[in-house]
């Protein structure tokens, strides 16, 4: 297709004279495309909290059935009416915002909902498991947690005495909430108390009607006043019986008389407490427990209330939420299924009704799309995409529509993510794309872990889905019945998207607004029920500025992250047939540098299996692609550097076989110390094999000052060795760089367990340097048994010890070696003896947590130089 259209923002249309209505305009504009068979899409966005009411009063099409007393009432009923409570409080705050859940078993399922619930709230946790000893609670003098989660009350009653006061004592003295949830168990209880508290419980009941305190001071988010009707999920529930002001009830339900049927003969129900708040009288510990799981839907928003309470507001959710609809296919599609007058009048009308009392000005919006449909990464070359793109943008042109919204969706995702490169530049180039959006990124399940980028400077806003397809037209013909799309709206996945997500942007498709018009009813009825029962406030504005709003509240998501695209069969549908995930390295050789990689480097490829990237312009055989700058530049990039074709290795002494599958890998030795490395090349390379050489880290700083020196750095030639690694923090930028970079890759413990917590122990191989130096033929035949590298190449044939050089060269004949360059195995004086003691000391504690972890990785065995190193520094 070509191009753009549009429609309003709902209270557009209150501004425009009926003839004149945009989404009328485009209606009439896009008949006359659909003519030439052109695709549209439109733009339309609404918020607003204002009461709905069915607006399309026609029996054929299905109208919101959401019961709200309040809404329908006008507020009557509302008792709490107020804004949402700020839970901040004059508690001194010297807490993490972080949660500490403790866990029955890492598989557990409502530790497992409760992870899921905080991932989805970017609320960050940590999990243990109930009954071993407490992680560390404190750091210097600020707690570590804002929020302690039992997903077994009984786990935090039935602690050992020991710890249990270690942990009320943290809880005391920084304010720290706990909730705590009662877990179902065979045996019934009735009355039980629960240890230490003038609290009982009756358990395994079977509910119904849940609804909320409106006194509740913990509620925030969650607005009480209305009632979830009908059986509550689960036989297993507890409820809480107490006679002490300290205990405020939450949440309440009554007994499911349906099950219970000789409970309601002639007596009135007594509404059942299913969540209680303790304000902490008693001993000074505020708690809120639950009577069951999150599997009710309120709960999700209860317990997030919950963390924002006892936290003193350092965990509450901004209550602001954004809404942007957009509408794909609006003119074209099957027979039967397009658009018509009357339909489009029912989606202005509901537009305006929501919108009704939103005092805010907007302009119509239209966006572009792909020329027919073409999915961009079909396109190899960038002047063939931008023709495509002309078409649409001369059509828009023709037709007086605007083409400035920044906006641009491509079909099916395609070239967004995985990023086809050319889109990114064509879409600039075109049609000065700001924004766009995408489910697929990083995948399209789990939703909750959807996320946006900036790429090439257009950002990526994830979209959320709302459940309506191109053949969702009729409401009893939704896939599962009209309850399993009424159970997405009222607490469902559609109602928590909203709720977790600041910015929702959704897709929907013109036959979803023909038809039973199942758009309209979907986010008539979603809003209503977000109205009904959350204090969030909806509102919506055009892309640029929700993606604005996007980053700002998320700075961490700027940087992508690529993942491999042969990972995910829909990743693999929307990448181009020329790439290929072969042209992947199999292994990394990590670094640090100056610790003989370029030997190691050497040595691998002669290889004839296996075979490195092709020589970089600007870093020559490193690609340092995962550090700095090299990896905005995109996948394609990347894999450019990996040609999948088989050329002959002209270096190897090996016979290599045209056409057989090589072994890839790259050396970068900057990556072993570089910050966001292991997350990143984990995300592409999860199998891929890590390979790491460790000599001396002191003689691995002095080897890079000399490297600098030669190298004609002006600060390592006017600054002596213990100069620069002396250098203190006021020292001067370029002096204090030098000094950080002799220094800081040399922490080997801590830049391994940075390797470790992406990557398991038996991908890491690890080589000691100083074996490389003096034995590499031992220690290339161990490399390869730990490649699983095939047919294996005895090194002795191929290296030999070359005395003029003082180290170990390929043996090219009889007579003649071919030695590393003259920048390899430098000459130098030795370091003076005031640095070696000074980097003795500097390195011990690196070198003896080095020590610890390579005991516990197991089976290497320490290198000498680690031993010596200690063995004088202490
Ligand atoms: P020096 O030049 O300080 O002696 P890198 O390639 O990672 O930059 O490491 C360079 C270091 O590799 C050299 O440091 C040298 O000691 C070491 N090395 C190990 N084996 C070597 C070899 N066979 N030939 C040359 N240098 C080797």
């Amino acid at each position: 297709m070509r191009c753009c259209v549009t429609a309003a923002p709902p209270y557009i249309c209150l501004q425009v004279s009926a003839t004149q209505n945009p989404l009328q305009q485009s209606v009439d504009k896009a008949n006359t495309i659909n003519e030439r068979h052109q695709r549209f899409i439109v733009f339309f966005s609404w918020s607003g909290r204002t009461a709905l009411h069915c607006l399309i009063q026609r029996d054929t099409h299905p109208a919101p059935i959401i019961n709200c007393r309040m809404i329908n009432s006008g507020g009557k009923h509302i008792r709490n009416a107020s804004p949402a409570p700020d839970h901040r409080s004059e508690a001194r705050l010297r807490i993490d915002p972080k949660v500490l859940v403790f866990v029955e078993t890492t598989y557990s399922g409502l530790g497992r909902d409760i992870a899921e619930l905080l991932v989805y709230n970017r609320i960050k946790y940590k999990i243990e498991v109930a009954g071993k000893s407490l992680p560390v609670l404190t750091n210097l003098d600020k707690g570590r947690y804002g929020v302690i989660v039992f997903e077994n009350l009984d786990k935090y009653l039935n602690m050992d005495k020991w710890n249990r006061e270690l942990l009320d004592k943290y809880c005391r003295e920084y304010s720290v909430g706990i909730v705590g949830f009662v877990s179902p168990s065979e045996e019934t209880l009735v009355g039980a108390q629960l240890r230490d508290f003038p609290l009982f419980v009756n358990t395994n009941l079977r509910l119904r009607d849940a609804s909320l305190n409106p006194l509740s001071s913990v509620l925030r988010l969650t607005r009480a006043g209305e009632t979830a009707w009908g059986a509550l999920p689960g036989d297993d529930w507890a409820v809480f019986q107490h006679n002490h002001s300290t205990y405020e009830p939450v949440e309440w339900a009554q007994r499911n008389t349906q099950e219970y049927p000789a409970d309601s003969v002639g007596q009135v129900q007594l509404p059942l407490t299913t969540v209680l708040q303790d304000r902490g009288q008693l001993d000074g510990i505020q708690r809120v427990l639950f009577g069951s799981s999150l599997r009710f839907w309120l709960h999700r928003l209860v317990f997030l209330d919950a963390l924002s309470y006892l936290s003193h507001g350092q965990l509450s959710l901004n209550l602001e939420r954004m809404i942007l609809v957009d509408i794909d296919d609006i003119f074209v599609g099957e027979k039967g299924t397009t658009l018509r007058p009357d339909d489009a009048r029912a989606l202005i009308a509901t537009q305006k009704k929501i919108a009704a009392t939103v005092p805010k000005r907007s302009r119509v919006q239209l966006f572009s799309h792909m020329w027919k449909h073409q999915q961009p990464h079909l396109y190899d070359t960038l002047t063939l995409l931008m023709t495509e793109m002309h078409l649409n943008y001369a059509f828009a042109v023709d037709h007086n529509i605007p083409t400035d919204s920044g906006y641009s969706i491509s079909p099916h995702h395609s070239g967004v993510y995985p990023a086809h490169e050319l889109l990114y530049m064509a879409w600039k180039k075109v049609w000065n794309v700001k924004v766009t959006s995408t489910e697929e990124y990083p995948h399209l399940r789990p939703a909750r872990l959807r996320r946006g980028f900036i790429h090439r400077n257009i950002m990526v806003l994830p979209r959320q889905t709302c459940g309506l397809f191109t053949h969702t037209m009729y409401i009893d013909r939704y896939p599962g019945g009209r309850d399993k799309l009424d159970e997405s709206i009222q607490g469902g996945e559609l109602f928590q998207t909203i709720v977790y997500n600041p910015i929702n942007i959704f897709m929907t498709h013109m036959s979803n607004y023909g038809s039973d018009r199942l758009a309209l009813y979907t986010f008539q009825s979603v809003i209503k029920f977000l109205q009904c029962w959350t204090n969030l406030k909806l509102a919506s504005a055009p892309p640029v500025q929700l993606a604005e709003m996007y980053f700002r509240l998320h700075p961490e998501e700027v940087d992508p992250v690529w993942g491999n695209p042969c990972d995910d069969v829909r990743h693999k549908k929307i990448w181009s047939k020329t790439k290929n995930c072969d042209s992947l390295p199999k292994f990394l050789v990590i670094g640090p540098q100056k610790t003989g990689t370029t030997a190691l480097y050497t040595f691998l490829s002669m290889h004839g299996s296996i075979a490195s990237n092709i020589a970089s312009p600007e870093t020559f055989e490193e690609v340092q692609f995962f550090n700095g700058n090299n990896y905005y530049r995109g996948l394609d990039w990347y894999m450019d550097f990996f040609p999948s074709e088989s050329l002959p290795n002209t270096s190897s002494p090996m016979p290599t076989q045209l056409g057989s599958p090589r072994f890839m890998f790259e050396k970068s030795a900057t990556y072993f110390d570089g910050e966001a490395v292991p997350k990143r090349s984990h995300a592409l390379l999860p199998h891929a094999k890590i390979v790491t050489i460790l000599i001396s880290p002191a003689k691995r700083a002095y080897s890079w000052y000399q490297h600098q020196r030669s190298h004609g750095d002006v600060i390592a030639n006017n600054y002596s060795f213990y100069q620069v690694i002396t250098a203190s923090d006021s020292a001067p930028r370029a002096l204090k760089d030098l000094r950080n970079r002799c220094l800081n890759p040399g922490k080997y413990a801590q830049h391994l367990e940075h390797w470790l917590a992406y990557y398991p122990a038996q991908q890491l191989h690890i080589i000691d340097g100083e074996q490389l130096r003096l034995n590499p033929i031992d220690v290339m035949n161990e490399l390869q048994r730990f490649l699983k590298i095939q047919p294996l190449l005895d090194y002795s044939n191929h290296l030999r010890y070359d005395v003029k050089k003082g180290f170990y060269c390929q043996a090219v004949s009889e007579k003649r070696n071919k030695c590393l360059g003259k920048s390899k195995g430098r000459q130098y004086p030795a370091m003076d003896e005031r640095s070696a003691k000074l980097l003795q000391r500097y390195y011990l504690n690196h070198n003896t947590a080095l020590v610890k972890l390579l005991k516990k990785l197991g089976s290497r065995p320490i290198p000498q130089w680690l031993k010596d190193d200690l063995s004088t520094g202490t």
